[in-house]
């Protein structure tokens, strides 16, 4: 074997065997998916939105010039991100229309990772607490997800 073929061997194995696993994996969750019953799952929790202080727990990254003052208040994409318990690992994805001025406002979930493979469902969100001046927030969130 010349030291090219036994390089380029080398290099098929290991592309070959991570991919082998990770489509078994598919595969097999696929498998589970003809038999699998829809669940309910439901979170409620305060999202902490704070600007200001020493602790934020929310960081503006960017802003176009038009952004503050768009009548239309945007998109709203979020993540809620699972990093303990059962579902650690797991995500939802949030995405849908920023109606900051509704007091109740509903977004759908459009997917998710892990537990939440194939999820959809809704949020519904409604301000609890706001500072105008800092612009902290403290939102309170529902959350209704269908998974398998
Ligand atoms: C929703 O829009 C308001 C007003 O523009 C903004 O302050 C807030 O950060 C937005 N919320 C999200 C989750 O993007
Ligand atoms: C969550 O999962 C990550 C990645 O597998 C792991 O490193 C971490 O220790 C887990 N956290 C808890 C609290 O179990
Ligand atoms: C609102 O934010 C301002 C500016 O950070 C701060 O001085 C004030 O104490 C805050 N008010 C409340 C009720 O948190």
């Amino acid at each position: 074997m010349t030291k090219l073929t036994l390089v380029l061997l080398l290099f098929l194995i290991g592309i070959a065997i991570p991919l082998v696993h990770s489509t078994n994996e598919v595969d097999e969750w696929i498998q589970k998916l003809h038999h699998a019953k829809e669940k309910v799952s439901r979170l409620h929790f305060y999202f902490h939105d704070t600007l200001s202080g020493k602790n934020p727990s929310a960081v503006e990254v960017a802003e176009a010039s038009k952004t503050k003052k768009s009548p239309s208040f945007l998109v709203v994409a979020m993540n809620f991100v699972f990093t303990t318990g059962k579902f650690n690992g797991s995500s939802l994805t949030i995405l849908g229309r920023n109606a900051t001025l509704q007091p109740l406002r509903e977004m759908p979930i459009i997917g998710g990772t892990g537990a939440f493979r194939l999820a959809r469902g809704f949020v519904t969100a409604k301000t609890y607490f706001l500072n105008f001046t800092s612009g902290d927030a403290i939102v309170q969130y529902h959350v209704v997800a269908i998974h398998y």
